[in-house]
């Protein structure tokens, strides 16, 4: 997720666009750029860091024209760096781009074939030199960005600049959001509204698969076959604060309907399906080493450790791979029997969490090979990993964690799969089929959001409750967990997670017409089972709230309410059954008056032990 600002105008772009992307930095924060035209010239200057670095060399070396391009970075392809912080420059043509190109790796083996020189690591770079290769041959700027989106495949909001052509932007979208702001005599781009609020309200958004021409004089939007619509101009009347926050009342709730983005881009451009095989850039482990595999160690903390317990069942039932799922605290201080056939696997959003790093040394000394899942690209732990699967969940702001453990289940699934073909447990056709379903879990997630009414009804009946239990079994006792943990972290209300067959070796005692108990019953091979459970918990008077995917029994579970999800594929449900329990623990907060975003005691990252 990075953020794109663009400005045609008659005021100096690029002190304008740097205080626009400032709005934009929670997109995306390890490098900027900025690239503006005049007299024929195109100057960019980029930086790696935080914008406050760019700011400070723009001091030192001030670049002039009233039209120009910028972005703020959060690394996809290729580490932060200066070379690979955009604007990307082809000839005569210079980009920001934000989302990722699936095909940029046969699109660049076929321009390196034509001689092309590359100067980054980035897939963005790859469509500044198609659009450039075809302006050289003098095919019209807007013709050249049509024909080269007809080329590549994936999400993009792009933005493009022509040295040659000094009057007009062109701006394409798929997938990532980008909006288009009308000024006085001039006119802006970003990739979020309030990038724009400091100079207009009045926006117009581009849809999937469009392309405008943006002009001083305003803009021109074409559907994917070059007809032309029209947007009508909306107003916007959100202030700052609640912009940055999408129009939501929460980062938290913003991350929480941010999940099928943030799922699709985590398995986007990873999926090769004729073949049923996953294509992990940073984890190079050939198919010998990964038939040595004797064990693999989860190691996290928090939530991550959570998404470990489901990708234990991912490793061992997809992947025929026994894992093991410690605490990063708990690890650090025992004696892991660890070889050189063990993997030591980190789950951790922030990449800084101290007790999840310390496990490296463990597994260094061992000799174990050391992976990684993590959201922040070149973090202290993908930095101490032989090789990492990032997230590409962007920035996770709430300090909950939401989007951030969605994606690290489906980073988890991602790579029991490829583990699976590479060790030869996962035949072609069924891993085919895995990966059709994952590629419905946007959809599916999609569907769950939909819950959000009769999750918040249910908020309001179960506020003043002082103590819950979250019941699952299997594959979703994780997710019990985790809805536990979620509820507990931001209402401060007492909660525990068990697995439903526990419960009448002991938490049964607890049972009375006060314990509200959230029982997680998809219609899997415990459904039965769990039933009985419930009904004992009914039985003693508890107030039973169940989530299923079973749409047709669902009205004949007894229980105080009943919330029905879509039904996904079996190791799938515990992301789709995550969604309602995020948003249960986010309205009893928010109607119980707790700062969601900034729960007590709590921090982001931990650092220390
Ligand atoms: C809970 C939460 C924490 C983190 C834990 C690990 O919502 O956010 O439990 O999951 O502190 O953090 P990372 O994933 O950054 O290692």
């Amino acid at each position: 997720m990075c953020g794109i600002v663009g400005y045609i105008g008659h005021r100096q772009a690029a002190p304008l666009i740097l205080e626009s992307l400032r709005k934009l930095e929670y997109r995306g924060y390890d490098s900027a750029g900025i690239a503006a035209l005049h007299d024929g010239q195109v100057t960019v200057r980029r930086a790696e860091g935080k914008l406050k670095n760019l700011s400070t060399m723009l001091l030192r070396e001030p670049m002039t024209g009233s039209i120009g391009i910028g972005h703020t970075r959060w690394a996809t392809h290729g580490r932060p760096s200066e070379n690979n912080a955009h604007p990307h420059r082809a000839g005569d043509i210079v980009v920001v781009h934000n989302g990722i190109i699936e095909n940029y790796l046969e699109l660049k083996r076929q321009l390196l074939k034509r001689g092309t020189h590359f100067s980054s690591e980035t897939d963005s770079e790859i469509v500044a030199h198609l659009v450039a290769e075809k302006v050289a041959k003098g095919v019209d700027f807007l013709a050249a960005v049509q024909r080269t989106l007809r080329e590549i495949r994936g999400s993009y909001a792009l933005l493009f600049l022509n040295r040659r052509d000094p009057t007009r932007m062109i701006v394409a979208k798929n997938s990532t959001p980008i909006v288009i702001g009308s000024g006085e005599g001039e006119m802006f781009i970003a990739s979020d509204i309030p990038a724009l609020l400091d100079h207009t309200r009045k926006v117009a958004f581009l849809e999937d698969g469009e392309i405008a021409e943006v002009t001083l004089g305003g803009y021109r939007i074409f559907d994917g076959k070059g007809k032309p619509i029209k947007r009508p101009v909306k107003q916007i009347t959100w202030d700052a604060v609640a912009a940055q926050k999408g129009g939501y009342a929460h980062f938290m709730l913003k991350e929480i309907h941010d999940q099928p983005r943030a799922l699709a881009d985590t398995f986007r451009g990873r999926i090769a399906f004729k073949d049923g095989n996953v294509a992990l850039e940073d984890i190079k482990l050939t198919v010998n080493a990964v038939k040595q595999i004797k064990r693999i160690h989860l190691v996290a903390c928090g939530t991550a450790w959570h998404a470990c317990l489901v990708g234990k069942f991912l490793f061992e039932e997809i992947a025929g791979i026994p894992a093991e799922v410690d605490y990063g605290s708990e690890f650090r201080y025992r004696s892991p029997l660890m070889d050189p056939k063990s993997i030591l696997l980190m789950v951790s959003q922030s990449g800084e969490t101290a007790d999840t790093l310390a496990a490296t040394d463990i597994a260094r000394a061992k000799k174990a090979k050391i992976l990684s899942i993590c959201n922040v690209i070149d973090a202290s732990i993908p930095r101490k990993s032989d090789g990492v699967l990032y997230t590409h969940a962007g920035p996770e702001i709430s300090v909950a964690s939401t989007k951030a453990f969605t994606t690290q289940l489906t980073a988890l699934y991602l790579l029991a799969v490829a583990l699976g073909r590479k060790n030869g447990k996962l035949k072609a056709l069924e891993a085919r089929k895995l990966l059709r379903d994952l590629m419905h879990l946007p959809h599916w997630i999609e569907e769950a959001l939909k819950l959000e009414g009769e999750v918040k009804t249910l908020a309001r009946d179960l506020l003043h409750s002082r103590d819950f239990l979250y019941l699952g079994r299997g594959i979703n006792y994780p997710i019990a967990l985790e809805g536990a943990l979620k509820l507990k972290e931001i209402s401060y209300i007492h909660a525990e997670g068990y697995p439903a067959g526990e419960m009448k070796h002991g938490p049964i005692a607890l049972i009375d017409e006060k314990l509200p108990v959230v029982v997680l019953a998809p219609r899997d091979r415990y459904f039965e089972k769990t039933i009985s459970n419930l009904k004992e918990v009914e039985s003693r008077g508890g107030k039973v709230v169940v989530i299923t995917d079973d749409a047709k029994t669902a009205a004949e579970i007894p229980a105080f309410r009943v919330l029905t999800l879509p039904k996904a594929s079996h190791y799938l449900t515990p992301i789709v059954m995550t969604i309602p329990l995020q948003m249960l623990a986010y309205y009893i907060a928010v109607l119980g008056g707790k700062d969601v975003d900034q729960p007590r005691n709590l921090a982001k990252s931990v650092t220390v032990e």
